[in-house]
């Protein structure tokens, strides 16, 4: 339910919505943000975004007019990517939006600048808000598959890998031969089609450095067109696409982390052989690698790593190794982190709306 503030013309909604780490990446974009190959991810928990937004009639503006705050305080960069965003919406999927002002004030559940990606979480939470208050200028609440169809649609304008946060547990974003009902516009919930094991994996993510990427994730994309691997690397996705939902059906750890951590190397490879050339990882990343590789070889536990675009290592696992995962963690990698800072997170349920 949306919430009636009190004056007739003001409608408020609010929405959490997790980030989420993709096992198959999503590296090399087209068109309006149309990938190049098929991801799938895993939603997260802890790390999320909460977004409310008021709206309320406004005489005399085109476009909507836009107050924004992050925490409660002015951040120009985000105010300007959020009216970037809104303004480019509205003509064709929210004209509704012409003649209003919308209050928002938006929230990390991790600190900004702690070297997690936000925009996933953040443009997700709202577009959801976004497609909330269409619903209710239209008179409908109903949050049916439709709803995060758009919802997922509008969030992966605003950042492609924002396009899977819509759904709980696990998504795949993008068309591919073998997944049914995938599609480049939005993505689609694969919450049931993975074993018990996933459904609450751990990532714990070791904040390796907490400085911004010298390299943007949308420099990183456009570096694809002109790079000589690129073909190549949209059908490897492909095929790591096809065994990795096997492997997530048949519960298949090994299978899994073989081609979760190929994917991750893959990526920071792909950089490394762009033009011009560049690194994201830092000599504290491969350390890490390295140790938990050494770690899963002697212990047989099944724990593997990935990465974003970017220097900070994701330790995913199953449940039941919890205890003996976090002591390695807490004893043998933390050192290697920014003031010993990890973000425990794990497979999560998914936006929820507050209000
Ligand atoms: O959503 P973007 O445009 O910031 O791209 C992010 C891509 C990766 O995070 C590196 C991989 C992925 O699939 O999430």
């Amino acid at each position: 339910m949306s919430k009636s503030t009190g004056r007739e013309n003001k409608t408020q909604v609010q929405w959490s919505s997790p980030s989420n780490i993709a096992l198959v990446k999503y590296w090399g974009k087209h068109g309006q943000q149309l990938p190049r190959n098929a991801s799938v991810s895993f939603t997260l928990s802890h790390a999320k975004t909460t977004t409310r937004i008021t709206m309320e009639d406004m005489e005399g503006v085109a476009y909507p007019a836009v107050d924004f705050t992050f925490e409660g305080r002015q951040q120009p960069l985000f105010a300007q990517r959020t009216v970037k965003f809104i303004n480019g919406l509205t003509d064709v999927y929210f004209p509704f939006l012409k003649g209003k002002k919308l209050t928002i004030d938006t929230q990390n559940t991790f600190p900004h600048s702690s070297g997690i990606a936000s925009s996933a979480s953040g443009m997700s939470a709202l577009s959801l808000c976004l497609c909330d208050l269409e619903m209710q200028c239209n008179g409908t609440t109903i949050y049916d598959a439709a709803f995060y169809r758009k919802a997922s649609l509008i969030a992966r304008l605003g950042s492609g890998s924002a396009a899977r946060s819509v759904f709980p547990g696990m998504s795949v974003w993008g068309y591919h031969k073998d997944i049914s009902g995938s599609s480049d516009d939005c993505g689609i919930s694969v919450a049931d089609d993975v074993a018990p094991v996933f459904k609450n994996f751990h990532d714990d993510i070791l904040i390796i450095s907490d400085k911004t990427k010298s390299v943007s994730s949308t420099a990183g994309h456009q570096l694809m067109d002109n790079n000589p691997f690129a073909q190549v690397r949209y059908e490897q996705a492909e095929k790591n696409l096809t065994q990795l939902m096997i492997a997530l059906k048949t519960g298949d750890l090994e299978i899994l982390g073989k081609i979760t951590e190929d994917e991750a190397l893959t990526l920071h490879a792909l950089m490394m052989c762009s033009n011009p050339s560049y690194i994201l990882m830092e000599p504290a990343s491969l350390e890490v690698i390295n140790k938990i590789r050494k770690f899963r070889q002697k212990t047989g536990i099944p724990v593997y790593f990935t990465l974003d675009a970017g220097p900070n290592v994701h330790v995913l696992y199953p449940h039941e190794y919890v205890a003996e995962v976090k002591k390695f963690i807490r004893e043998d990698l933390s050192q290697h982190c920014v003031n010993n800072h990890i973000v425990e997170d794990q497979v999560g349920d998914g936006p929820q709306k507050l209000v």
